[in-house]
């Protein structure tokens, strides 16, 4: 939609993120635990109830059951970076530095994983992030990286963001690293720009990166080798689809001298 106008603000892209303005005009938010030192951010700290209600209320989908069953354990590895490497990978890309420069405030990270992002956005000064994903797995190897990050980690459904933030109450919303494609639905997407425009602040910003899948690999260029260290061996082939790529992911895992075949294959949205 680059360009696009929206209610009389403009949606611009850059590069393949979205950055989307919003029209709104109080800075609030309703999630947290963190101390912060700006008096015009409404700090309230969420519920233990309310917490536990909304884990109790993720439904599991296929690409949910594709990380707690498969993925998770081995998604760093996959990553093949050092968690401090991967941070400043992210906090260099143009899409974040399209941020606004004097950042403050409180920002969004959906489907963080292990908090690439998250971390990325804590050290450009934002004072809090919330950040939400469904893999328990993934968010205690953020927690177990946080030290003294501002971040705090909610295991839920990313659609349902807005419980955790007020109208208005998001400087930054970002949704990075192929997440987007993993949504069930285009109206889940649909759905999820609109709650961002609702919950951003004044010049607060969407930032979405996800791979360009538009190119349909043929043949043998549908094998991908993912990494392969003394231990593990990771292959990922990819079946276009009209509206969709399924990707089966391969691993062996060695183990003493026998080698474990794990396979899993989630389906993405284009
Ligand atoms: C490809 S990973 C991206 C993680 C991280 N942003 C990065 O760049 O490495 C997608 C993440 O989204 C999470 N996820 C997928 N669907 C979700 C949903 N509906 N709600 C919350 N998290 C979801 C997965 O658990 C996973 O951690």
């Amino acid at each position: 939609m680059p360009g696009e106008e929206k209610h009389g603000f403009s949606v611009t892209a850059m590069l393949s993120d979205l950055f989307w303005r919003s029209p709104c005009r109080s800075i609030s938010w309703l999630a947290g635990g963190f101390e912060v030192g700006r008096s015009t951010i409404n700090h309230r700290v969420l519920g233990t109830e309310l917490f536990r209600k909304t884990c109790r209320e993720i439904e599991m989908s296929d690409i949910m059951r594709h990380y707690d069953d498969f993925l998770a354990p081995h998604y760093s590895w996959m990553v093949d970076l050092s968690l401090t490497d991967k941070i400043a990978e992210q906090q260099s890309l143009p899409a974040m530095l399209g941020l606004p420069g004097a950042v403050r405030g409180f920002a969004v990270d959906l489907g963080s994983g292990p908090g690439y992002q998250s971390f990325a956005l804590a050290n450009m000064g934002y004072e809090a992030v919330i950040t939400i994903d469904t893999s328990r797995f993934l968010l205690d190897e953020l927690e177990a990286a946080r030290g003294p990050a501002p971040v705090k980690a909610v295991h839920a459904d990313l659609r349902a963001f807005s419980k955790f933030v007020t109208p208005s109450g998001a400087d930054a919303i970002v949704c990075m690293g192929d997440t987007l494609t993993h949504l069930e639905t285009r109206a889940d997407v649909t759905k999820l720009f609109q709650d961002a425009f609702e919950h951003l602040a004044p010049e607060g910003r969407v930032v979405l990166t996800f791979r360009d899948l538009l190119t349909e690999l043929k043949g043998l260029d549908r094998f991908l080798p993912i990494r392969a260290d003394d231990g593990r061996i990771m292959t990922c082939v990819l079946d276009f689809e009209p509206d969709t790529v399924v990707v089966n992911d391969l691993v062996h895992v060695r183990d003493g001298q026998t080698w474990t075949f794990q396979k899993s294959r989630p389906r993405l949205w284009l």
